[in-house]
């Protein structure tokens, strides 16, 4: 096959896509995703924290079949009582995806157009399907750098906007019994 830009095997696959997301991250910043949070604002006056970097890997071609990876480096913090956590988005259209837990301790949001709600807690090792339909959401409920990585086809679209636009309607808080999830008003 020409024109094969991804290895056939990445040997000590963790660390080199470590390496690369060091070498070269996309970062989210607080700024960033500012109205995600409920005291972002209070928080923005001082500081600007980078909340999480990733790195993805695009296979070209990139036709229907193939599959994109990637890993995500989520920082522990809180923002007021909510945990730092990702963006969020749904998929448009049909696509699935494959979260793996790599290192620490993580809440995955998990939540339909019509609201519908489900959690699956990642720790290493943890696999978890999102199934087409779900946007997904990671929390960092643990005290070190959540890391995971994420499989997913070639040619979905992110769809970003509406969970700006709606918010992701449940919050993830830390309490004197843990992380609690509650949702908003
Ligand atoms: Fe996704």
């Amino acid at each position: 096959m020409k024109n094969l830009k991804v290895p056939l095997a990445i040997e000590n696959y963790i660390d080199n896509l470590h390496k690369r997301v060091t070498e070269a991250p996309l970062g989210r910043y607080l700024k960033d995703m500012a109205g995600a949070y409920q005291d972002a604002e209070s928080v923005l006056v001082e500081d600007n924290p980078l909340v999480y970097r990733f790195w993805t890997f695009e296979p070209f071609p990139g036709g229907e079949g193939e599959l994109a990876f990637g890993m995500t480096d989520l920082y522990p913090g809180l923002v007021g009582q909510e945990y730092f956590m990702t963006a969020g988005h749904f998929h448009r259209g049909s696509g699935g995806e494959i979260y793996v837990g790599v290192a620490g301790e993580g809440l995955l949001l998990l939540l339909t157009r019509d609201g519908e709600l489900e959690t699956r807690t990642v720790v290493k090792d943890t696999l978890v399907y999102i199934p087409s339909g779900w946007a997904h959401r990671m929390v960092n409920i643990g005290d070190e750098t959540l890391r995971f990585t994420a499989f997913w086809p070639t040619g979905i679209e992110h769809d970003y906007a509406s969970i700006r636009r709606d918010g992701f309607g449940y919050r993830v808080l830390k309490t004197e019994d843990g992380p609690k999830v509650v949702k908003c008003k």
